[in-house]
């Protein structure tokens, strides 16, 4: 008869163990009773980078690395990008549920309410030096948030918590804009409360002295859908960080903007900035066998290439290839997009790539877009936080609603020096 147990010998002891299974995992305290001895610490995992470790339970986000799936509460990722809105796949997110439609009506005028920032805010990104990467000055005013609303500390009351979900997915494009316009040397445009989420963030970005911005409705429905295809992806390094900051209790703005900056490197949210340096670098077609030799010599990254959890196509390079030709259409083709379509290609054909399951993720194709509609690189990771900060939030509210949940606080294994003395300075040689 099958036990859902797992049974452990010690070798060193001989000692028979027999751990509980529970959603194929045992749990790693079970394993502190393997000792050698009562003195014995017990026995721990060591799982750098967290490759096989399940750091909570979680009923936001399913992802099938090994099939290319993804879903958000259920819902197909692709079903959502064609059919659904970004602010209504936030809510579905944070809430668990699709809203109907008076419940959306509210959802969105709370978020379209609370657009503004305070004054004190454009002056604080005024203070950045001229040419400040707009991901440093969002990831320090979405801190400097949580001084203007210092009740967001008070965790434990439900509607406090609301307000500050409501307040940071209202105001992320209005930061990320300014950002980008300290950035430009431009005035700042306020928020329109008559456009859409995108809408509006568009206009905050590209308007000029037009009386009424009105955004392209084919570069409106893209961004809206690419946010849509951002908007979670489980325990990825930036919600770590946010549950991680959030578990020591910290008020949400701060969390977030430690998510920010855990998205800011290079190979989670810089990439797509990446893959379009890359890109440029490479030219023309004709380059890329020679840039594909230095890949699999070890000596550069094919960027937008390979995952941690996704083993096959990511499905949201598959719907932004698609939606990449809907914008071209709009504005323009970007002439990188040759480049990249080869280097798929030949690297899906390749058996460098072939052997280790590496396909194009998110940000292959994402910054082709970006650049088509006139978005400059060094605002795409900013869109992406956009983009993710309803799911930080959903994950964040997880987090705090867990009785299983403390403050986060890894082990380690320690190889250092034994116990010594203290030399003297004149004593060392
Ligand atoms: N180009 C060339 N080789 C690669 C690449 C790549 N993009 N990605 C992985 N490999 C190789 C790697 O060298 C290793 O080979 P070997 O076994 O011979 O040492 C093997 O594939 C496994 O790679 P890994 O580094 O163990 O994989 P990982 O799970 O630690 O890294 C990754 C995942 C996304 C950091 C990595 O694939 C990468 O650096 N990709 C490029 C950056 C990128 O596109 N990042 C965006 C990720 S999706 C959006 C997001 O989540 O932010």
């Amino acid at each position: 008869m099958p036990k859902d147990t797992l049974t452990v010998t010690d070798n060193r002891t001989g000692e028979v163990y027999e751990l509980p299974i529970s959603h194929g995992t045992i749990r790693a305290m079970d394993l502190r009773q393997i000792k050698v001895g009562p003195d014995d610490f017990g026995m721990m995992s060591y799982d750098p980078a967290y490759k096989n470790t399940a750091s909570t339970t979680s009923r936001i986000t399913f992802i099938d690395g090994d099939k290319g799936v993804l879903r958000y509460r259920g819902y197909p990722i692709e079903q959502l990008a064609e059919r659904s809105s970004f602010l209504e796949t936030a809510y579905l997110l944070i809430s668990g549920e699709l809203p109907d439609a008076d419940t959306l009506d509210d959802f969105t005028h709370d978020i379209t309410h609370h657009t503004m920032v305070h004054e004190n805010i454009r002056e604080l990104i005024d203070a950045f030096r001229y040419d400040a990467h707009p991901m440093g000055t969002l990831v320090s005013t979405v801190a400097a948030l949580s001084t203007f609303y210092p009740e967001a500390k008070d965790l434990a009351d439900p509607e406090v918590r609301r307000l500050q979900v409501t307040r940071l997915i209202a105001k992320m494009p209005t930061i990320a804009a300014y950002a980008y316009r300290h950035r430009r040397g431009l005035h700042y445009v306020r928020p329109d409360n008559d456009l859409s989420y995108a809408g509006n963030f568009l206009n905050m970005l590209f308007k000029m002295t037009e009386v009424k911005y009105r955004p392209d409705p084919a570069v409106e429905k893209a961004l809206d859908v690419l946010f849509i295809l951002h908007a979670d992806h489980e325990q990825n390094c930036s919600t770590s960080a946010m549950r991680g900051v959030g578990s020591s209790q910290a008020d949400p703005y701060s969390a977030l903007s430690a998510a920010c900056a855990a998205l800011y490197g290079p190979l989670h949210g810089g990439a797509n900035e990446a893959v379009i340096r890359m890109l440029e670098e490479i030219g023309t077609p004709k380059a890329i066998g020679d840039f594909m030799r230095r890949v699999k010599e070890g000596d550069v990254r094919l960027m937008g290439f390979g995952h941690r959890v996704y083993r096959n196509y990511d499905p949201r390079a598959k719907v932004i290839k698609q939606l990449a030709h809907d914008v071209f259409d709009a504005v323009g083709r970007n002439p990188l997009i040759d480049i990249a379509l080869e280097l798929e290609k030949i690297a899906l054909e390749d058996d460098y790539f072939v052997s280790r399951k590496l396909f194009p993720n998110v940000d292959f194709y994402s910054g082709l877009i970006y650049q088509a509609m006139g978005l400059p690189m060094d605002i795409f990771p900013v869109l992406f936080a956009i983009g993710r900060t309803p799911g930080w939030l959903a994950q964040w509210e997880e987090l705090l609603s867990d009785p299983e949940q403390k403050i986060h606080r890894p082990r380690q294994v320690y190889l250092g020096a034994d116990a010594r003395d203290y030399v003297p300075l004149d004593a060392r040689r």
